[in-house]
């Protein structure tokens, strides 16, 4: 009894010791000054939200430094990985200006699709909740696809997701820094809401599980028709360009036919009388 008590005691210590620490490396390194206030919003938001699991808030948002990477490495239930501030215009503004572009991509686009080992999902807006018939309070991620891993652990086209290990996952973002969290080991567990009830899945992995990857919504073409209802202004969502997406199905380009010899044979299936697409060449 005694000799447990001790070794609880020195456990406590040293996890105090190693918060004082980062907490240390976070205030007097300059680099991340600037990530400080996102760093203690995020800590007062995920300790007013962690209804599921106890946060470790100091390293959620700090930027690696050689002081502060020890520090990760030691701390109890993280992993020596850099969790860097994953908006959508953090990720973008970068790419942007390392290609010199102008922002005819909107470096505040929102995300609309993430993609982790097999699944596929999109942030569950209440146009979605209304059009699935889910609880409006609902919060989390539609999975509307799942292949490889997601679909082994048994994940469905439908699932909620809700949290990852235990930490809440309402936007795209969360699905990138939680993934981070997780992304070298080998398995986590998923909160799932399917058909009325919470449930919990493994995702597994062979190797690591590696971390979300995220999308906006397509490049779409100046004055291009909207096929969705109304959801704001286009750019909102959509960079506007030519250059964002091509039909990689040969069937799905439609080309110009080309002018053909009378006996020609067509390489083609029948699509109907040859002169009413092509020109005859005698
Ligand atoms: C809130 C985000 C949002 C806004 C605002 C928005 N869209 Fe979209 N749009 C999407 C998403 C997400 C998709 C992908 C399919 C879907 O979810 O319907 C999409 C799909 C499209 C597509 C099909 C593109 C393709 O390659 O499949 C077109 C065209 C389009 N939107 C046009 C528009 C236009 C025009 C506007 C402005 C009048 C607009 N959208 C506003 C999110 C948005
Ligand atoms: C509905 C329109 C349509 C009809 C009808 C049609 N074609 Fe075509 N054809 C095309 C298009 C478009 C292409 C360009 C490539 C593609 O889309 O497959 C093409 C390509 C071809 C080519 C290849 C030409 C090249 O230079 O690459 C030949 C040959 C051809 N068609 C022969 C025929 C013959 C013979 C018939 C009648 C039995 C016929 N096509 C009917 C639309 C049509």
């Amino acid at each position: 009894m005694k000799l447990k008590l001790d070794a609880a005691s020195l456990v406590m210590v040293g996890f105090i010791l190693v918060l004082g620490l980062a907490m240390y490396a976070l205030l007097t390194d300059p680099q991340t000054k600037g990530a400080r206030d996102v760093t203690v919003d995020a800590a007062a938001k995920s300790a007013s939200d962690s209804r599921v699991s106890v946060a470790t808030p100091v390293a959620r948002m700090a930027q690696p430094t050689p002081a502060n990477t020890q520090a990760f490495a030691s701390a109890p239930g993280t992993i020596a990985v850099p969790v860097m501030p994953p908006t959508a215009s953090s990720i973008m503004e970068k790419g942007v200006a390392d290609a010199g572009l102008k922002p005819f991509l909107n470096p505040k686009a929102k995300l609309s699709e993430g993609h982790w080992k097999g699944l596929e999902a999109l942030p569950l807006s209440m146009e979605l909740k209304k059009k699935l018939k889910l609880p409006l309070e609902l919060e989390g991620l539609l999975i509307d696809e799942v292949t490889l891993n997601a679909a082994e652990a048994g994940l469905l086209a439908g699932d909620v997701l809700v949290a990852v290990n235990g930490k809440p996952v309402r936007t795209l973002e969360d699905l990138v820094t939680e993934s981070r969290r997780v992304q070298m080991a080998k398995s986590a567990s998923m909160l799932i809401y399917r058909k009325g009830k919470m449930q919990q899945f493994m995702l597994v992995a062979k190797n690591n599980l590696g971390y979300a990857q995220v999308e906006t919504a397509p490049m779409i073409l100046p004055g291009e028709i909207m096929p969705h209802p109304y959801r704001g202004p286009c750019t909102q969502c959509h960079a506007i360009g030519t250059t964002g997406h091509i039909v990689p199905d040969p069937d799905g380009i439609i080309l110009p036919p080309p002018p053909i010899r009378v006996n020609a044979v067509a390489p083609h299936k029948d699509r109907g009388p040859c002169q009413a697409c092509h020109i005859i060449i005698r």
